[in-house]
């Protein structure tokens, strides 16, 4: 269809990985399958307005505007990304797009934008091409594949934020539907307690990051453990099927934070090596051991590429572990600063 503008906007929120994607092949290929929960305040917001060109453009004509300004640091990112997605979207050349984008949490808080971005970047497109496509009948189930599968091109986290609330991206053969292609949902039983599971994100440092995930990615090319790390992903969410069909918090507990250690292990053994833990990050996790010893309460950790601590308790134990972290680990955090977060249910049009 022949369509001069329009205009579409999505919201999409950030995911938290609780198997971790740490490794990849070529086009955005995972070295391991991961599972994560979809996060519900942490989200972008995007609007893609697009016009079409007098002629189609040899080059891809996009302007970003970031928080109401300008921006030229996103650019590069977009671009690859069009260039990526083009022999799925074909009508990417013949229209100029602006792009405006912002989130709900603060640029500079050390947590990553690219999941919730790329995925709501990703969606606005993909609504544009329905608007473009002679009618076609589109099951929602088709449509959210696709969304991942373009989402992942953007950055390969980002196809775990199409849905909620428990995403699985990678081939497992102990999970049905898994691919490497598209994140889908966790397709089997998940116990109540880990509904409205809390994320609550202490903000230790929030510098940009000291490693790019494309460069954290290659790291694990000639690792010396890598073999070893994805075969224990997949054990681990192998493991993970039984924790959430019986509910069992100390087992989930254990894979968790193995999870996040290990990611952090990879880095330090890698070369060049990094340690992207700071001494706040340590105080808090050893002040997490603590009080589940001294309490009982389930509560874990868990990080990403950086030094920020994602506190993750069930609903039932929420107030006690509200307290706790106001009373004891707040004062860990720069300027104080924490989110509250919790599982969400994924992207929607606006
Ligand atoms: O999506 P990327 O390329 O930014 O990689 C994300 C990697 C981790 O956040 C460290 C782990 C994960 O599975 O989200």
């Amino acid at each position: 269809k022949l369509i001069e503008s329009g205009s579409h906007s999505w919201s999409s929120p950030s995911n938290i990985a609780l198997v971790k994607y740490w490794g990849k092949k070529e086009s955005q290929i995972p070295a391991n399958p991961s599972v994560s929960f979809t996060l519900d305040a942490c989200k972008t917001t995007t609007t893609v307005k697009y016009k079409r060109l007098e002629q189609p453009n040899s080059e891809f004509s996009f302007d970003v505007y970031f928080e109401g300004d300008k921006n030229e640091a996103f650019k590069p990112k977009i671009k690859t990304f069009f260039k990526r997605i083009e022999g799925y979207l074909p009508f990417l050349k013949e229209y100029h797009f602006i792009i405006e984008t912002s989130n709900t949490f603060p640029h500079s808080s050390g947590i990553a934008s690219s999941a919730s971005g790329m995925s709501a970047l990703a969606l606005c497109l993909l609504t544009i091409e329905r608007d473009l496509s002679i009618p076609l009948e589109v099951t929602e189930e088709y449509f959210n594949k696709k969304a991942s599968f373009l989402a992942r091109l953007g950055s390969g986290s980002a196809c775990r934020s199409i849905e909620g609330d428990l995403i699985v991206w990678g081939k497992h053969t102990d999970i049905e539907g898994s691919s490497d292609l598209f994140g889908s949902k966790f397709p089997y039983k998940v116990h109540d307690n880990f509904k409205n599971y809390h994320d609550t994100i202490l903000l230790v440092d929030k510098g940009e990051k000291q490693v790019s995930s494309t460069v954290g990615h290659d790291l694990m090319h000639n690792h010396p453990f890598a073999q070893e790390r994805f075969k224990q992903a997949h054990n681990n969410l192998s493991r993970l099927i039984n924790v959430f069909e019986t509910g069992d918090l100390r087992a989930f507990i254990e894979i968790v934070e193995s999870e996040a250690l290990t990611l952090h292990a990879m880095m330090m053994t890698s070369l060049p090596y990094f340690i992207l833990m700071k001494p706040n990050t340590l105080e808090i996790i050893n002040k997490i051991w603590r009080f589940r010893q001294e309490t009982g309460r389930n509560i874990s950790f868990t990080l990403d590429a950086g030094a920020n601590v994602h506190v993750l308790y069930p609903e039932s134990e929420a107030k006690e572990v509200y307290e706790f972290i106001n009373n004891q680990l707040v004062v860990y955090c720069q300027n104080g600063h924490y989110i509250c977060d919790r599982i969400g249910f994924g992207a929607k049009q606006l």
